[in-house]
């Protein structure tokens, strides 16, 4: 029962943290988005990535906690796993690095940083369909 719970709550974090990574990106992107609002996107992806990265990490452990082991993954779901974390790495850190530096960029970079997100979002989202691969 508490096993069940802990895994539907992570789940929940996972899948809004899923959706605001890959829709924060889009917004952006949208040709009616103002741009003057990127930043507050950027922050959102920023958290989301690393609520990602968070509840991904959980999963792990609530396994952990209540099987005393890790989930026995074969070669495919893996190598999803690693795809997927490899993301949210990245995801996180450019995200960051906007952050950080975006007010010198131009329109072009900008763009351009947020494709990358939006494709890192769609990639870890594909990714994770075949985590359930199982053999
Ligand atoms: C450090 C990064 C990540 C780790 C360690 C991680 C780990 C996991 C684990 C262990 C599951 C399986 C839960 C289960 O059903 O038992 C899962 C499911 C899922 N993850 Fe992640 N994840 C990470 C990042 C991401 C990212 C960046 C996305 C999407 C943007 C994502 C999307 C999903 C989705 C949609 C599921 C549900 C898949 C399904 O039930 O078929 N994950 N994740």
């Amino acid at each position: 029962m508490s096993e069940n719970l802990a895994y539907a709550l992570t789940q929940v974090v996972h899948n809004f943290g899923a959706a605001a990574v890959l829709g924060g990106a889009v917004f952006v992107l949208w040709p009616a988005f103002r741009l003057e609002n990127v930043r507050t996107f950027a922050w959102l992806i920023l958290v989301a990535w690393g609520a990602q990265i968070a509840s991904g990490g959980l999963f792990g452990l609530t396994s952990l906690y209540y099987y005393g082991e890790m989930p026995d993954l074969g070669s495919i779901a893996l190598a999803a796993l690693a795809v997927k974390v490899g993301a949210a790495i990245t995801g996180f850190l450019l995200a960051a690095f906007y952050l950080v530096r975006g007010r010198e960029w131009d329109h072009v970079r900008v763009k351009r940083a947020f494709r990358v997100l939006a494709a890192l979002g769609a990639t870890a989202l594909t990714a994770a369909a075949f985590l359930r691969w199982f053999s």
